[in-house]
């Protein structure tokens, strides 16, 4: 036959969702009757927030365990926890979580930058986590592309992420933890919004995600040098920068814009990527520089930083079972260039 005792014991350890402490730590277990003669039990319990999702969860588990333990029906009632017993809680969930992924010193910063549109940033990006995470390295990814996000199409990402309490869970996909304003949009609708809106986002991003251990956490960087950028360079003052370049001379004129506002505020250039370097032919294996020549090794001679790795134009090999359209499997010609450039990177960093 059940008893408080036992029930008390089986409820006690379940963790409260929204402040991730034990009912018994809580104090959250209010009221526990038997009924002996009809077998029931109820309970009233306490949590942050009643007539959520995450109460139904508890609900349903709290039922689960009591019949298992021989309870033939089982009554729950929620109430609030108190105020005092929330704020307690909360600041103290607050310092440990909170500020964990904005001030860890674990964590290096990448944003990948450059000049103007379309030359890359976002493949570069999604292909260098991946890279990284071949290697073994934890690595985060934050599409700061608010308005013009791409990320989670290129790497085939279908899932949403789950919220557990009051964080969000990054989408995991090919070891890399992603977040994206893509995963917030109904139907790839368009997002119209105003620039101090784009840095509370982005705090978002850091605040409001629950990115457990990282490494590495990239951030793939709007086009130019606008309001976004900007934020990255406020909030993250220790952040590093990897600059794309198409090999076009003019290009790279642009790109060194961008290289020279990382300068200004001081965030430590890794490299240039360049990419779309040429065109090599299947057939004779001659290489042609359709884009034209010399683009990565001026800029990277202009910020006075190295060209970390130059990457053809070529498509990854689709593969519809696992459909990412814009990563290169590992052994992929650019998958490879791809991983050597990671390699130059963390080595760079361990220096
Ligand atoms: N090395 C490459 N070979 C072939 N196609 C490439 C290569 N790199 C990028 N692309 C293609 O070029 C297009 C633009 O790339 P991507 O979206 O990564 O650029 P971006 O700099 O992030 O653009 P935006 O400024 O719009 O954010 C995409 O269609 C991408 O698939
Ligand atoms: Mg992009």
């Amino acid at each position: 036959m059940l008893t408080e005792v036992k029930i008390r014991e089986i409820l006690g350890s379940l963790k409260e969702p929204f402040l991730h402490k034990t009912l018994d730590e809580l104090n959250a277990i209010e009221e526990i009757k038997i009924k002996e003669e009809k077998n029931h039990v109820s309970v009233k319990l306490q949590i942050a927030k009643t007539g959520t999702a995450e109460q139904l969860q508890l609900q349903t588990q709290v039922v689960n365990l009591l019949k298992e333990a021989g309870a033939q029906t089982v009554g729950i009632r929620f109430s609030e926890l108190p105020e005092s017993v929330l704020a307690e809680h909360r600041s103290a969930a607050a310092e440990t979580e909170d500020k964990g992924l904005l001030s860890s010193n674990k964590t290096t910063f990448i944003a990948i930058a450059s000049g103007k549109g379309g030359v890359g940033k976002s493949t570069v990006s999604v292909n260098l986590a991946v890279a990284l995470a071949r290697l073994g390295k934890k690595v985060g990814l934050i599409d700061a592309d608010i308005y013009g996000f791409s990320v989670p199409d290129m790497m085939g990402i279908t899932k949403r992420p789950v919220v557990r309490g009051e964080k969000i869970l990054p989408v995991e996909r090919f070891g890399v933890k992603v977040i994206s304003m893509g995963f917030f949009v109904e139907d790839n609708s368009p997002i119209i919004w105003r620039g101090p809106m784009l840095g509370k986002m982005l705090n978002s991003f850091f605040n409001e995600v629950e990115w457990g251990e990282i490494e590495y956490l990239l951030l793939d960087l709007p086009p130019g040098t606008g309001d976004v950028a900007l934020d990255v360079h406020t909030m993250l003052p220790a952040c590093k920068e990897v600059i794309v370049t198409t090999p076009h001379p003019t290009a790279a004129f642009v790109a060194a814009r961008a290289g020279a506002m990382a300068l200004r505020t001081d965030h430590e250039i890794l490299g240039v990527i360049e990419n779309m370097s040429y065109f090599e032919s299947k057939l004779t294996g001659e290489k042609e520089y359709v884009f034209g020549k010399g683009g990565g090794d001026k800029l990277a001679e202009d910020l006075n930083t190295e060209v970390l790795g130059r990457l053809p134009l070529n498509q990854p090999d689709w593969n519809d079972d696992d459909f990412a359209p814009s990563i290169y499997q590992e052994d992929h010609k650019l998958g490879k260039i791809y991983l050597e450039i990671a390699e130059k990177m963390t080595s760079r960093l361990n220096k």
